[in-house]
Formats: structure tokens, sequence, C-alpha cells
């Protein structure tokens, strides 16, 4: 069960070719599914031949096989973790029962909305970053990119597939919707507004996969819980591609800043226009950056009142991340929450009913899990002997949903003015001018072995391979 049948147009573990109505649906949605990598894919790649992954079994053990591929012949798949015999529904009003194989007839709409909802930010990313190879810091990074958008288009599938199986046509009407809205189009948007920003160049992408990418893994973690078990099937295997996703980011901001760090102590300077003469991206804007997509992402997970989280987690269908290891009853009717709010000029906590903020529960053990990753891009400023630390900013900054979006929030967690924010916001969020500074820094490097200015090389390359490994054959 657990290996993957590649003999088939499309590769899967679901014994697809006995379900040949389904099948048949899937190998329609197939071309259309090629036609939008060829126009929304990344751009001038095509044939390109690139050292990807592919999936060969969803064991955790050897799941990956290296090798040369051309992109738009990657083997996209339908790829469940095996069943786990006698699993029961562990959270929410049916707890104790079986979990369901086939759609709960009163959760459906709930359950097609969330799974619509997860798959639309699949395509929406390798849209974001299509024009990004163009120009790639190093033939290592270009691969990393590569990969990283093959499997976002992967989990596209992953929830195609769902849609298909389990929906009937509007199942069928919802995957081909998934591949006509566009990122960042005014008529047919993606769903989520952080999906609709633009990835324009390589710092943002790498804040990218860092930060949404787990925001990804979040809501994948929370969905890997479900009591509709093709659902948790299906997202603990892409659990397993979104780490390589995260690590992309971490590293990637890890190396531009272990480069402005060695330039600063070349030049012995932290003046930023000397810096920038040099180069290489200060740690002012870097920190601008962060702060934008930390804050941009943390919105991704709703408003901190929410009925229809309470519904999704009450019905069974979204859990909390890491459900099965909390302590509590897993009915959660009796408990509260605290959420901020702004009351008399300030910020201050209120309890809710629980059950009401799992969005904010889910929040914050995300925020604690990304803070993880900037106290190691501080080791690397602080091994450096340079005095300065990157911070997450407080969770009420900048934010667009939710009570928090009505008042203008500091980064330090304050309540300011209008003319204090206006004031200060350019030290606070990438200006249009630091955007046109790493803009300028963007050229393309595509010599094995050979790195942009601006970043370090990384420190292994992938699959035990050389860093001057050629990671991408251009023909
Ligand atoms: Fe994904
Ligand atoms: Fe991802």
């Amino acid at each position: 069960m657990s290996s993957i049948n590649y003999s088939e147009k499309i590769p899967n573990n679901v014994n697809l070719s006995e379900d040949r109505t389904l099948q048949r649906a899937l190998e329609q949605w197939q071309p259309n599914y090629l036609s939008w990598w060829n126009d929304m894919g990344p751009e001038g790649s095509q044939n390109f031949d690139v050292y990807l992954r592919t999936a060969t079994s969803v064991d955790p053990q050897g799941w990956a096989q290296f090798g040369h591929v051309k992109m738009p012949d990657y083997r996209w798949g339908i790829f469940l973790n095996p069943a786990e015999s006698g699993r029961k529904i562990h959270f929410g009003e049916h707890i104790g029962q079986d979990v369901w194989q086939d759609v709960p007839g009163e959760h459906r709409a709930n359950l097609r909305r969330i799974i619509v909802t997860q798959g639309d930010t699949e395509p929406a990313s390798v849209e974001q970053q299509r024009h990004l190879g163009l120009t790639c810091p190093s033939q290592y990074d270009l691969r990393n990119l590569f990969q990283v958008n093959v499997e976002e288009g992967r989990h596209l599938w992953a929830m195609v597939y769902l849609l298909h199986k389990h929906f009937g046509r509007d199942g069928r009407e919802e995957a081909e919707a998934l591949l006509e809205r566009r990122s960042g189009e005014q008529d047919n948007p993606r769903i989520l507004g952080a999906f609709n920003e633009k990835t324009p160049d390589w710092l943002s992408f790498y804040m990218f996969t860092y930060f949404t990418d787990r925001d990804g893994k979040f809501q994948l973690c929370a969905l890997a819980e479900s009591g509709f078990d093709p659902l948790a099937r299906t997202t603990r295997f892409m659990l397993t591609e979104e780490a390589h996703h995260m690590f992309v980011g971490e590293s990637g901001v890890s190396r531009v800043i272990q480069r402005t760090c060695d330039m600063m102590n070349q030049l012995k300077t932290d003046d930023v226009t000397k810096l920038r003469a040099a180069g290489v991206i200060d740690l002012p804007t870097i920190q601008r950056y962060l702060n934008f997509h930390f804050s941009v992402t943390i919105d991704l997970f709703g408003a901190d009142e929410s009925s229809n989280a309470a519904t999704f987690y009450s019905s069974g269908l979204k859990g909390r991340f890491e459900e099965g290891k909390r302590m509590d009853d897993h009915v959660l009717k009796n408990d509260t929450y605290k959420v901020l709010q702004v009351s008399n000029g300030k910020l201050s906590e209120k309890d809710v009913p629980m059950l009401n903020a799992l969005n904010e529960v889910l929040r914050d053990d995300y925020i604690k899990d990304s803070v993880g990753g900037v106290d190691r891009w501080n080791k690397v400023i602080e091994k450096a002997g340079i005095d300065f630390r990157l911070k997450v900013p407080h969770k009420a900054f900048n934010r667009k949903i939710g009570q928090l979006s009505t008042v203008h929030i500091s980064p330090d967690g304050r309540v300011i003015s209008d003319s204090e924010w206006n004031a200060n916001v350019d030290q606070w969020l990438a200006t249009d001018e630091d955007r046109a500074y790493v803009a300028s820094l963007m050229g393309r490097v595509v010599e094995p072995g050979k790195f942009a200015n601006w970043i370090a090389p990384p420190i292994m390359g992938i699959n035990r391979q050389p860093v001057n490994f050629d990671y991408v054959r251009f023909n």
C-alpha cells in the first residue's frame, strides 16, 4: 500500500485503476492542470532538466528518489499515508466514533470549504513565485525553488483528488475553479490575502517559505487530525514535503544574514549606505521584510473569534496542532482562552469560549514555532560579534483582519495614533525604496558553484551532492 504505482498515467498509491469513473475524471483534469502549469508555472524553464526528488513510497525512510527531470514531466500524483486500522475521531462532538471514510452528509459543505481553501493556496504560491527563476542567486537555489514549486503543484493534486473522489459534481467544479483563479488578479483572485501578495525578489521568497509555508504546516497539522480519514492521510504525507520548503526559507534567510555580517565585519561598519554600496542587504531591511511577512502570514489563521473555527472543531473536521498530545477533554465546551482586545485605547486580554478562539490557539502555536528560527538567525549575528538582534513583531502589529485591524499598533505592541504610525512605518515595514534596492541586487547567477554577492553559499548541497553540482541543466 505504501509504494507508489508509477506505471499509470497518474502515479498513485490509492488503487486508482479500480475506480474507473474517478480515474477518468482525474485523467480529464490532468491536461488542464498541465496547461495551467505551462501558463502559470516557473517562467521560461519548461525545458530545463532539474535535479528533483520524486516520491517513491510514503514510508518515512527512503520516500524520495533524485534525478534530473523536466518539470512538465514531473510525476505529480496521489499519495496517501497508510490507513491506521481502528482509528477513532479523537476530538469534538463525535469523539470516540470510528473515523469517516466517506463525507458525512451534515458536514459536507464545511469539509468542501476546508479542502478548497487549502487547495487554493497551493497553485497560488507557484503563481506568486513564477518569475523568480529569472533572477536566481545560484543553481542550488534555483533547484530548491523548482522543488518547492513542483511539490506545491502536487499538493494541489492531493486536494483535487479528495474533491473528485468525495464530492461528485460540485467537487469537479471546484477542481476546475482551482485552475482558474489567479494570484493577485482583480477579477478572480486566490481566496486568501497573503496568497495574492507579490513575491518579487529572493529575500521575499525565503521569508515566504519560512513564514507562509509554516502557516501551511500548521494548517496541515490541524487537518491531519481530521475525523475525515482521507483528509488526515493526505495531509500527513503533504507534511513530509512541507518540511523541505521551510528549510529552504530558514537556510535562505540565514545565508543572507551570514553574508551581510561577513561584509559588516570586513568593512567594520553598520552604516546602511556603505553596506548597500557593497551590495549586501542591511540587517534593518531584513527586519522590515520579516515584520511584513510575519504580520501578513499570521492573518491567515483568521479572525481571533470565529464561530466557523468552533464548528470545524466540534464537528471533528479540523483539530488543533498536536491534538493527540494534549491533556484536556478534546471537546472544550467549558474552556476559555485569552484573546486580545482594544479597550480605552489600549491592548488588553479577555477570556472568550475556547471553541470560538481556536484560530487564535493555532496562531499562538504557530508564533511559538516561528520564533525558533528567528533565534537561530540571531545566533548567526551573535557569532559574527555584531550587536543587532532580529525580533518577531507583536502579534497585533499590522493586522488586516479582526478587531486588531481597526487600530494602529507598533511592533512592540502599543496602540498608536495615525500620525505616529505614519511617522514610523518606514522603519517598520519594507518600503518601496527597500524593495527597489533588493530588486537591484537580483541578477541571475547560474554557473555551478557560484553565488550572488548578497548571499553566502550553503554548507551542504542537496542529497549529499557537492555545492557546485549541476543542479539545473539549461539545455
Ligand atoms: Fe503546499
Ligand atoms: Fe509548501
